[in-house]
């Protein structure tokens, strides 16, 4: 039941007989909210102040009149006009503790599915593969994950698809490094790692060459631009020129390009210094002096099913799934399917020849593009020398998924660095035909470590997703051992509670911000056990189920007498309140998309049970009936955290 949803519909009636301007409706209903104080009641209603203008009255009376005209008595206490013109709602308690009393005896905790089921394909995690996972493909994995499985449970179809890179200048760089460079034992022995071992080096090698030749033009660029400052300072001081603002602008935009070219020189310089002070890498680099072509070439050969390339391709590609595959089951993740982008290869050639037809795409300077309005830069869909690019891909999975699943929405959960690629992508798509669909850049901003530049670990590259795990749930482990002092718990018991904790831990700190924000990342504040974290939802479970060990109930026979939830407490109708709220949480989040609303309502929920346990004693509660009303609260808030955790992909044990 969502209670917030019912007043709206109460509300919307009324309104619309009282406004003129239909169109104002849905908006003056968004301003019904959840009160920020108790003592206003549990939601207010604010439309009446805007309607003033509209109406010509004072809105204490718009309200007045409003409420006259609007149902609301089998759900609310007699609402009260306040203030100038706040509507204050409270809601009635056998209203509430009936709603209560279905959800507990619900598995779906008095949550309908969708009336009108639509079908998602969620595009997530989509790592390129060959190259080590790092703690951006967790963003997208989490977010992902989450989406999936809460959407799903609303009642939607949800297809999650996994657009892995499979199929890009990385296994160019991998089979150049296989042919030149391999180390044949080490390959047997672990191929994942040799591989990722050769991609490595075969990277710093294109890496110091290109480096190398862009030099000269950094340097060119720098000359120029310092000598044109110069000529303009000494116009000043001859007063050759008048300061005005233009020319302040134009001094100020140069010395900020000079400032960038000096960084962009000091880094270049720093990337090819460091290769030639290595006198192996120093050695490999001068006896590959065209790397960075070579390995475009090993890429264009195996687009154009070079044997010798495809085999490598097809022996090097399972070994690297094998690899994500590892991390996706310690996250518990799983996909329905994962068509990576040499799935489209195939379609690529038809597609563009389709946008030709159509008359989309055009030849310019050789190459083939998409012009669309709104952007400055069309969309290259093939390039001169013949090669396809991501965005062909992109197109051509779009069509393939339209075809396939006919689905209403399409979510690609990726960085917000892509999102000129996704803006320019679904204006051609619409105007490729595809025009019904809703198609959604679901985009997340970037993990940053304390120093405030995107998270590292300690060796410096950017963190392996395995080792990130392997931290968190190490420092899971300590928090456990605190918390057990007596070792009630076994080692095995203890080792499988840290990996509940580490993991959830981590996905929770990643779902709680507003995903299109940076945020910092802490494995201290992850783990917090009464903080804002997966660990205090986690701890409340626990407790939930360690009353009922101790009160020696088992809740089915409990959920099967006649024992019903009352609310005779201030504390106990809160908790009964927010519990009540879980489909608002719900809709919040499906409705944007954003896992945070979720994450948010499971922290007030834990916030409002530690309020109940501390006013409410349970097992020694004054009546056997209130004793097991409240085990009925424990029994509901339990699952509720549980069906929550597990909508964003996280855990709980019974012990912790
Ligand atoms: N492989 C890409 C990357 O790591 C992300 C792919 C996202 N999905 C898509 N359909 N383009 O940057």
């Amino acid at each position: 039941m969502n209670p917030l949803a019912l007043l709206k519909s109460r509300f919307q009636p009324s309104l619309a007989a009282l406004v003129p301007d239909q169109a104002r409706v849905g908006e003056l209903l968004e301003m019904i909210r959840p009160a920020q104080d108790a003592k206003f009641g549990d939601y207010q209603a604010n439309f009446a102040m805007p309607l003033k203008k509209d109406l010509g009255q004072p809105p204490q009376e718009i309200a007045r009149k409003i409420l006259a005209a609007t149902d609301l008595g089998d759900v609310c206490q007699p609402p009260e006009v306040a203030g100038p013109g706040f509507i204050n709602l409270r809601l009635r308690d056998d209203w509430l503790t009936d709603k209560l009393n279905q959800a507990v005896h619900d598995d779906r905790l008095g949550i309908p599915p969708a009336m009108a089921p639509r079908t998602f394909v969620i595009d997530y995690s989509s790592p390129n593969v060959a190259k080590p996972m790092h703690v951006g493909h967790i963003r997208s994995t989490v977010i992902g994950d989450a989406l999936c499985r809460t959407l799903r449970f609303l009642g939607h179809r949800v297809i999650s698809d996994n657009h892995l890179g499979d199929w890009g200048t990385q296994f160019g760089m991998i089979i150049y490094g296989y042919k030149h460079f391999v180390d044949r034992a080490a390959y047997q022995a672990a191929p994942v790692a040799e591989l990722s071992r050769l991609y490595k080096l075969v990277h710093q090698l294109v890496d110091f060459h290109e480096s190398h030749r862009a030099m000269p033009q950094v340097q060119e660029r720098f000359a120029r631009r310092a000598a044109e400052l110069d000529q303009l300072q000494s116009q000043l001081r001859t007063g050759g020129k008048a300061v005005d603002k233009k020319l302040s602008q134009s001094l100020t935009k140069l010395g900020q390009q000079l400032h960038e070219d000096r960084e962009e020189l000091a880094a270049l310089q720093a990337k090819t210094a460091a290769i030639a002070a290595d006198t192996q890498l120093a050695a490999l680099a001068a006896k590959h002096p065209n790397i960075d072509q070579a390995v475009l070439a090993e890429t264009a050969k195996l687009h154009a099913d070079d044997p010798e390339n495809l085999r490598l391709w097809h022996e090097f590609l399972p070994n690297c799934r094998d690899e994500i595959a590892r991390v996706y089951r310690r996250l518990d993740v799983r996909f329905d399917y994962e068509h990576g982008e040499s799935f489209y290869h195939d379609r690529l050639a038809a597609v563009v020849e389709d946008l030709r037809n159509k008359g989309l795409a055009q030849d310019s300077q050789g190459a083939v593009c998409v012009f669309v309005d709104g952007f400055e830069t069309p969309m290259i869909v093939q390039k001169k020398d013949g090669a396809f690019l991501y965005s062909t891909t992109d197109l051509a999975t779009i069509q393939y998924r339209m075809e396939t699943w006919r689905p209403d929405a399409i979510l690609y959960v990726v960085d917000h660095r892509q999102s000129e690629h996704f803006d320019k992508l679904f204006a051609v798509a619409r105007r490729w035909g595809h025009a019904n669909v809703e198609l959604q850049h679901i985009k997340f901003g970037t993990v940053m470590g304390s120093d405030g530049k995107p998270y590292k670990t300690r060796e410096g590259v950017a963190a392996g997703l395995e080792s990130l795990l392997d931290e968190a749930v190490a420092r899971a482990a300590q928090v456990v051992a605190e918390n057990d002092p007596e070792a009630t718990l076994s080692e095995s018991e203890r080792r499988d509670v840290a990996e509940v904790v580490g993991v959830g831990g981590l996905k929770f700190a990643d779902l709680l911000h507003n995903r299109t924000s940076d945020y910092e990342f802490s494995y201290e504040k992850m783990l917090l056990k009464s903080g804002y974290s997966a660990t205090y939802a986690q701890y409340t479970y626990a407790r939930c189920a360690s009353i009922f060990r101790k009160a020696g109930v088992e809740r089915d026979v409990l959920l099967a007498s006649a024992a019903r939830i009352g609310l005779t407490h201030p504390a106990e109708r809160a908790l009964g309140l927010q519990l009540i709220r879980l489909s608002e949480a719900l809709a919040e989040t499906s409705a944007d998309y954003m896992p945070n609303h979720l994450t948010a309502y499971l922290f007030d929920l834990a916030k409002s049970y530690s309020t109940f346990f501390e006013s409410c004693p349970v097992l020694k509660a004054e009546t056997e009936d209130l004793r097991a009303s409240r085990l009925l609260l424990c029994d509901l808030t339990a699952r509720t955290i549980r069906l929550g955790l597990e909508l964003l992909g996280i855990k709980v044990v019974a012990k912790m």
